[in-house]
């Protein structure tokens, strides 16, 4: 049996419908070089996605690789219940010294609590934002009410429980709606009514609420959505004046996918919680981080019978390979200068896109920094046909899976992406070349002209 047998045999892929999975013909990556994945053929796909949001500066870097062996030496892992290792210190350190700082700001970020991922990144923020105002309570009995998160229609925050709950994607949540917490969702930040109710809620409930939890500058899952400026720093005033708790997940817009280290920065924004995971190891291991403040982590403090502290750990929170491989991800930004030469990059692909955003086949381009978001004009697809009949893929408007089906064209010249729906996502490392932006733009606009 080949590798791909197997895999279509015992593996069962996340986000896939696997009876389709098993029809087609599949990529089996072995090797990684720079911006590209090598499959078994020795073919060489370019890695439009960052092999789904992680890659930061192309795969096998020798710095990175450089690290990982070297902490591999020293020891792999011990738990951070109760014991401390030098690279989960270290990168503590770091993360504190890069977080970002702004006028918008209650208390700076001082304090990491590790774990593995960004749906625990956030289920952490979460819960520790829940019971800080119930350990406030003990003390103003009043505060026990605030217990409700707030979160934005469209938003994805991950796949455990908690940040289900606060997600707000029809097709991925509603399945699971019974078993999640109630939340308040506001309108999408693109609403132009979204604050005002915002401000509304908070004028009349936020006595009874805890957080508000938001993807800062885009909603990365929910198609690549862009907030219009100021919304941030608005959403961090109203969160301050109510005394609402603002929770930044940022485990797709950090590390320089927005074209600053973290997307708060370009609203001087300082949230009381910063997620943080993908791009936190340049796509290297799983490992997430949450940041917050002295005023929060000092809610915690006590006397041991106070029961104050947190009870929640993984077994592999603060794992010296992954904060090794993190400490190595943040000297590459330094010394490779990333975030410097990220505007060429971004301004490049601003004006290829323009032509993209032309086509009638396009119905948006959206793009903040190096993410970008091209949402096809399913409509126009079926244009000239005759109703009901579907395109020429023959098969009915919902079953077309344009999307999918462009990114397969993509893959045919040697181009990696995958999309949200029928929104042609292009996520590339930060690595990746102005020649190469130039490739993926052509390849991407033949596929969507071939398809649509
Ligand atoms: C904004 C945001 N939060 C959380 C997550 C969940 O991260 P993970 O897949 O590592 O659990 C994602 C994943 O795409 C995300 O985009």
């Amino acid at each position: 049996m080949t590798l791909e047998d197997l895999d279509k045999r015992y593996v069962w892929h996340p986000f896939t419908q696997m009876k389709e999975y098993a029809s087609e013909s599949n990529l089996v990556i072995v090797r990684g070089e720079g911006n590209y994945l090598i499959d078994e053929e020795g073919r060489r796909y370019l890695d439009g996605v960052s092999s789904l949001w992680v890659n930061l500066h192309g795969h096998r870097h020798p710095h990175i690789d450089a690290a990982l062996k070297d902490q591999i030496d020293k020891i792999a892992h011990s738990t951070l219940l109760g014991i401390a290792n030098e690279p989960s210190i270290r990168l503590a350190e770091k993360l504190v010294s890069v977080a970002p700082v702004g006028a918008y700001c209650n208390t700076p970020l001082q304090h990491v609590f590790y774990s593995d991922n960004g749906s625990t990144a956030v289920e952490v923020a979460l819960k520790i934002a829940f019971e800080y105002w119930q350990l406030r309570a003990r003390h103003a009995p009043n505060l026990l009410k605030k217990k409700k998160f707030v979160s934005f229609c469209e938003a994805y925050h991950g796949d455990t429980l908690g940040a289900v709950s606060v997600g707000h994607i029809e097709l991925f949540h509603e399945v699971y709606r019974p078993l999640l917490f109630a939340t308040h969702q506001a309108p999408i930040p693109t609403d132009p009514g979204c604050l005002d109710w915002v401000e509304q809620l908070f004028q009349k409930q936020a006595g009874e609420i805890a957080a508000c939890i938001i993807e800062p500058l885009v909603q990365a899952a929910g198609g690549m959505i862009v907030q219009p400026k100021g919304f941030l720093k608005r959403l961090r005033e109203l969160c301050t004046r109510y005394q609402v708790l603002l929770i930044a997940d940022e485990v797709a817009t950090g590390f320089g996918r927005t074209g600053t280290l973290f997307a708060c920065e370009q609203e001087e924004v300082v949230p009381d919680f910063l997620c943080l995971a993908k791009g936190l190891t340049a796509g290297y291991l799983p490992l997430a981080a949450t940041l917050t403040t002295a005023e929060i982590y000092q809610a915690f403090l006590g006397d041991y019978g106070e029961f104050r502290h947190f009870f929640h750990g993984h077994s592999y929170t603060g794992n010296q390979l992954g904060c090794a491989v993190a400490l190595a991800n943040l000297e590459v930004f330094n010394r490779e200068h990333v975030l410097e030469k990220l505007p060429p990059k971004i301004a490049r692909f601003q004006e290829l896109l323009a032509g993209l955003a032309q086509l009638p086949q396009v119905k948006e381009v959206r793009q903040q920094g190096l993410m970008i978001g091209i949402e096809l004009n399913v409509g126009a697809a079926l244009c000239g046909r005759p109703a009901g009949e579907g395109n020429h893929i023959g098969l009915p408007l919902q079953e077309q899976r344009l999307g999918h089906q462009v990114c397969l064209a993509a893959r045919a010249q040697g181009v990696f992406i995958r999309p949200l729906g029928n929104v042609i996502v292009l996520m590339p490392p930060l690595s990746i070349t102005l020649d190469e932006i130039a490739w993926l733009c052509r390849v991407t606009h033949e596929a969507i002209v071939g398809i649509l």
